[in-house]
């Protein structure tokens, strides 16, 4: 692996972000942040995008957090820096058109947590460890996990986990829904990589409509949200791909979008 700080390998629509500082468990420091917000301007106007799946290097750690030692010194108005910069790039992340997926191959904890939450999938390696560890430094999550992990396990699972700080194992994390999968280490790769094969093979178009209509939705009342999925439900009989994906079901062939 180079000495990129983000690594991208992008296969056929397919891209993958490989978070690259091992040596501090991926930690999240500012230039970090940086370099996935210059990649999301590329992957922004990607227009053959399919999928984007994010992991971090080495064996032992997704993402470890943000970058302590770079916090420790900072006032309260640099933290509000800090944490908005995080904010808006994951953000930036999250509202991709694309399924985004969080490979979550150790340690997910703090500000991982929080980048793993704003993905829409998370498949775990059997040894990932999370938690948002925060108040065992004095601090809360920063980077979205006290709403967005609410959002994703309901709020008493949420409280418990940002009140004691304690972590979990990745069974737990996926019964309480905090991940999607969990598998053997050894079989990480290569589910993915089946996960991602399906993913692009799926109509591109009617991906990017079910993301949307999940993630635009989830923020309405439930008849707007309703209507919406209407919406983009009819915009999908404008396309090509209704037509194929129909058409290959009556005549028994695969379609081939
Ligand atoms: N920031 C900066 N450096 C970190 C880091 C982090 N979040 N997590 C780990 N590292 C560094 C360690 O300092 C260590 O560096 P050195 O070799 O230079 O000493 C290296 O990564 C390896 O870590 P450990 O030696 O600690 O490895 P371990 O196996 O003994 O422990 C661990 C692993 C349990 C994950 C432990 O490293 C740890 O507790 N890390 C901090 C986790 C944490 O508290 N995360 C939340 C951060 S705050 C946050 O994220 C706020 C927010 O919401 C914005």
């Amino acid at each position: 692996m180079s000495e990129q700080l983000i690594e991208v390998q992008d296969n056929a629509g397919v891209v993958r972000l490989t978070i690259n500082r091992p040596k501090a468990l991926n930690a999240l420091n500012s230039e970090v942040i940086d370099k996935l917000g210059s990649i999301l301007d590329g992957l922004e106007t990607h227009d053959d995008l399919r999928a984007v799946l994010i992991t971090g290097a080495g064996e032992k750690a997704f993402v470890a957090g943000a970058d302590i030692t770079e916090m420790r010194d900072k006032t309260p108005e640099q933290a509000r820096e800090f944490a908005g910069q995080a904010l808006r790039t994951i953000k930036r992340l999250e509202t991709l058109p694309v399924p985004v997926v969080a490979l979550v191959n150790g340690f997910c904890l703090g500000g991982g947590c929080e980048l793993a939450l704003a993905c829409d999938w998370a498949v775990a390696s059997d040894n990932a460890v999370f938690g948002q560890p925060e108040v065992l430094l004095g601090v809360i999550p920063g980077f979205g996990g006290t709403q967005r992990l609410p959002r994703r396990v309901g709020p008493a699972m949420a409280l418990d986990l940002v009140t004691t700080g304690r972590k979990i194992d990745a069974s737990e994390a996926l019964r309480i829904g905090l991940v999607n999968r969990v598998m053997p280490q050894a079989e990480l790769e290569d589910y993915v990589a089946e996960l991602t094969k399906q993913l692009g093979g799926n109509g591109p178009k009617s991906v990017r409509a079910a993301k949307q209509a999940v993630h635009d939705g989830m923020d309405q009342d439930l008849d707007s949200a309703l209507a919406l999925e209407t919406s983009l439900f009819a915009l999908c009989f404008a396309g090509e791909e209704q037509t194929e994906g129909m058409s290959a079901f009556v005549e028994k062939r695969k379609p081939n979008f």
